[in-house]
């Protein structure tokens, strides 16, 4: 090893714990918040609209609260026109046309309360950086019925009343009869809510009359806002328990609708001062537990609404019903309409049974977790650890999830493709189909590549897992798009390898012929590609030129042994999925996630002109028909697992022929590419 090298060694070992991120403790927070949510109102009975469950939607505000337009009348969220309902009086359409207010980009206010330890300059830019980059990235996602006016949040009348009228028959039920003198302010997540937020409170001394005394007026309320999150950084309990825990969030309140309108999120001290402190890595932090406070949360799957028209009943919202049960291998499954649409339409089936499985390595005692199952939604962002920023997804599925709380409208066309499963089928990431090696699950603990091709892979399993094995990034210097592990150690001098924005990691047992002495094991190997058309490129070794490598088969090169294998779709298929960060510019990757579909710096597919690429859109059942493809794929891959599912495959090259290697794509003859000798 060169002396040259040794400080990027030394830097690629530090780099090693920034990619594991750990458990999320949301599910763990949650429960421990005590939610406020707005009083339900004594209302006359048409003031309720009832389904055809008997559950009903809230109408009215609250009892005591200024009524709003908004908040008397329910609007279809996804309404893009409105076909009045048959049976629906003449006078409501009217009032909803005239009421009807299309959902806006959500607006998140963030709130640093004063209690909260000063920070110093530098950790203050990583925290706001990370998280100005998550909410820009949320309110273009989501859209919601705009709070009119001001935000003015309620106060717990368990906390700031010792007496509260339960008697149905007296005026003033379920008002505050005595009020808590130790009474002095609402807090989330511990952290004190001003009372310039908050809604006054009063008292009624007599359970009839009228008369009442105002102990706190309203305040201001928050201009402006349709979620507030109240932020502190520090370093908890919490955060020292676990150093992998980055950040951990709850939301305390939510609206007449049952959508979160408030939440907290201590983001931990520590990590922020560690040299390899990930901006990308905070930025999707922030995202993961913002969907969690505004509605991907075990707690509040219950209350999710359906505001399709498909909702029979008239102005309201009306309940999904159960949404979260147990298929019969007893996995958790979300079942609500949106996310089972676009499960099917990834995994390509329309098994009755497929929802989208939850983690069963984190639930609660109900089996609920507020996580996706990592085996079959791996790599996106809402499974229980994030790995590496640039492997995180901000998929479909998760997307839909948010559709069918009924709070948000979704831009689906920024989804990013997970890739992981696609068009695998319903037993995709079963534990019973997992050990059967693919294009996406691995078996023994050989050397590979992850299923993006970004980064070379080592097969690993992991606590969520369970025993499911899968090409992990290697622990230092995996990354085949930075040039700086070039030398890194984890290449052979003999492969050929460059490591280059535009290189990926590809399955190969190439050796110089002149290197008769090594025996050679399949590893992933890093080379340059560049697009060529839709799932279609070529590749680059040092020194040579450009060769087609055909997906889904393989590439012999003169002046070598062994063979490239080209994988199939994956490569110059979707434009978003490749969506690498630079690790160059700590600062400025808020674009990626809030730039147009096409966010990508992959060099060679803007280089290249390209075919129209699929790009999911706003009707996650538009996906390009790959039937084509898959049959091509099935063949291909099973000869190439077929030899790469023994645990450790060592091929020497003297002793056997090289038949058992050579996979070749069907629709392409036997590529044997032409070499100048390097
Ligand atoms: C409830 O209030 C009504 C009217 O104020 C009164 O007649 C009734 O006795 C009360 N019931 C109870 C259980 O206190
Ligand atoms: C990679 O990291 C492992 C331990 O984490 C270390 O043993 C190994 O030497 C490292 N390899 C290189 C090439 O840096
Ligand atoms: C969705 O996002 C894209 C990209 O940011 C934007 O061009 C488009 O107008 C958005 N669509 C809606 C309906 O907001
Ligand atoms: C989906 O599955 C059906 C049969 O189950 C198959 O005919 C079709 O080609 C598949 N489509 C894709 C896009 O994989
Ligand atoms: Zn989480």
């Amino acid at each position: 090893m060169k002396a040259v090298h040794v400080p990027v060694l030394l830097l690629l070992l530090l780099l090693r714990p920034v990619y594991i991120l750990g458990k999320c403790i949301f599910d763990e927070v949650q429960s421990s918040v005590s939610v406020v949510s707005s009083p339900i109102a004594q209302t006359s009975s048409s003031d309720w609209a009832f389904n055809a469950n008997g559950a009903k939607s809230q109408v009215i505000a609250a009892e005591g609260h200024r009524r709003t337009p908004l908040q008397t009348t329910r609007t279809p969220l996804h309404a893009k026109s409105l076909h009045p309902h048959p049976h629906r009086p003449k006078r409501m359409d009217k009032e909803m046309i005239k009421d009807i207010v299309e959902p806006q980009p959500m607006r998140i206010k963030t709130w640093i309360p004063r209690e909260s330890p000063i920070i110093s300059q530098w950790e203050r830019e990583r925290v706001e950086a990370a998280l100005s980059g998550a909410i820009s990235t949320v309110s273009n996602l989501l859209s919601v019925i705009r709070v009119p006016d001001r935000l003015l949040l309620n106060r717990d009348i368990n906390k700031y009343c010792r007496f509260i009228w339960r008697n149905r028959s007296s005026a003033n039920y379920n008002r505050c009869g005595r009020a808590n003198e130790k009474y002095r302010s609402e807090h989330c997540l511990g952290l004190t809510i001003p009372d310039d937020h908050l809604r006054g409170y009063d008292v009624y001394p007599h359970p009839d009359q009228a008369a009442l005394r105002t102990l706190k007026p309203a305040g201001p309320g928050v201009p402006d806002t349709d979620f507030i999150l109240y932020v502190s950084t520090q370093s908890t309990e919490k955060c020292r328990a676990d150093s992998s825990v980055l950040a951990y969030s709850a939301h305390c309140e939510t609206d007449t609708e049952g959508r979160p309108v408030a939440g907290a999120m201590v983001i931990c001290r520590e990590p922020l001062s560690v040299k390899e402190f990930s901006h990308e890595g905070m930025v999707q932090t922030v995202i993961h537990e913002l969907f969690h406070i505004l509605g991907f949360s075990r707690e509040l799957f219950s209350t999710w609404r359906d505001c399709s028209l498909s909702c029979q009943m008239g102005v309201g919202c009306c309940s999904h019903g159960h949404v979260t049960n147990t298929d019969e291998t007893g996995q958790m499954r979300l079942y609500s309409p949106s996310v089972r649409k676009a499960l099917h339409t990834h995994l390509n089936s329309t098994h009755a049974e497929l929802g989208a499985p939850l983690e069963n390595q984190d639930a609660g005692s109900g089996g609920l977790s507020s996580h996706w199952e990592a085996r079959v939604l791996q790599g996106s962002i809402m499974t229980a650890v994030l790995g590496e920023p640039s492997l995180v997804r901000i998929d479909l599925v998760t997307l839909s999830a948010l559709r069918d709380t009924g709070w948000y409208s979704v831009n689906f066309s920024q989804a990013q493709s997970l890739l992981w499963g696609e068009g695998e089928g319903v037993l995709f990431g079963s534990l019973s189909t997992c050990n059967q090696p693919s294009s996406f699950f691995c078996t023994g603990s050989g050397l590979g590549c992850h299923y993006l091709h970004l980064h070379k892979g080592e097969c690993q399993s992991d606590k969520y897992l369970e025993g499911c094995r899968i090409y992990k990034p290697l622990a230092n210097g995996s990354e085949c798009w930075k040039e700086e592990n070039e030398g890194g150690g984890s290449e052979d001098e003999w492969s050929e390898e460059i490591y280059h924005t535009d290189s990926r990691c590809f399955l190969s047992t190439l050796i110089r012929q002149d290197q008769s002495s090594i025996s050679v094991s399949v590893a992933g190997r890093c080379y340059r590609h560049r697009c060529t058309g839709r799932n279609r490129y070529q590749i680059q070794l040092k020194g040579s030129d450009w060769l087609h490598c055909p997906a889904g088969g393989s590439i012999e090169v003169t002046g070598y042994r062994g063979a490239v294998y080209c994988p199939d779709k994956r490569l110059c298929y979707y434009h978003e999925a490749i969506s690498l960060i630079s690790p160059h510019h700590p600062f400025n990757s808020a674009q990626l996630f809030t730039a147009s579909p096409a966010i990508q710096r992959d060099h060679s597919l803007s280089k290249q002109p390209m075919p129209p690429l699929s790009s999911p859109n706003s009707d996650p059942g538009l996906h390009l028909s790959m039937s084509r493809y898959r049959t091509l794929m099935t063949v291909t891959v099973l000869g190439v697992t077929a030899v790469l599912s023994t645990p450790i495959l060592i091929i020497v090259y003297r002793k056997c022929c090289s038949d058992t290697v050579r996979v070749h794509a069907l629709r392409d003859p036997p590529a044997v590419v032409h070499l100048q000798a390097a």
